[in-house]
């Protein structure tokens, strides 16, 4: 059965996912879609303000209602928060929605694009660095697990990412992207 047209940006925080989804989005002339947006949007309040109020499991389940409303959406690109594959089962969720494909980078990367910013309450921690170096060990192979194409984009431009997107879809038979 075709693939639902849509891609599915799955990846740590600061592995490119809303840039590189922007890119991809312009270039395939989708919609840009970010499951941490459309969070903040329904609640009308920051992530933080969600993690500090509710608690992370809160969260977590506004993460899975997303997804679940999602389901008639095509011709997207779907940037996920980074901890979106910590709950087993949003895995079928995300695949029933279209390509998923997991953009990676090395923990220095990450450290550095998200040092820059205090808006993901994970991150607040007294070492930022052990915390990222944990959760990327615990998380990695659930990316990949999910994902039917992965990128390593830590030392490439953001449109260097979507070229090389583009191309891995293009090679998945019956994938959105794939040659008619
Ligand atoms: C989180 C990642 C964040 C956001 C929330 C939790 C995580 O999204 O969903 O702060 O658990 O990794 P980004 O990956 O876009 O930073």
């Amino acid at each position: 059965m075709a693939k639902r047209a849509n891609l599915i940006l799955v990846g740590f925080m600061g592995s490119g996912k809303s840039s590189v989804g922007r890119v991809l989005a312009s270039r395939l002339q989708f919609q840009f879609v970010d499951t941490d947006q459309l969070i903040t949007q329904r609640a009308g309040c920051e992530i933080t303000a969600i993690f500090e109020k509710q608690g992370e499991e809160a969260f977590r389940d506004l993460e899975t209602e997303t997804l679940r409303s999602m389901d008639t959406r095509e011709h997207c690109v779907i940037a996920t928060g980074g901890g979106i594959v910590v709950k087993e089962r949003n895995h079928a969720l995300l695949r029933s929605l279209g390509v998923v494909v997991c953009l990676k980078a090395d923990p220095k990367v990450i450290f550095e694009r998200v040092s820059r910013n205090t808006k993901r309450p994970l991150l607040q921690t007294a070492n930022p660095k052990d915390t990222i170096m944990n959760l990327l060990a615990a998380r990695q192979p659930l990316y990949e697990k999910v994902a039917e194409v992965t990128i390593d984009g830590s030392s490439l431009q953001h449109e260097q990412v979507a070229d090389r997107v583009i191309d891995a879809c293009r090679r998945i038979p019956d994938g959105p992207l794939s040659p008619l």
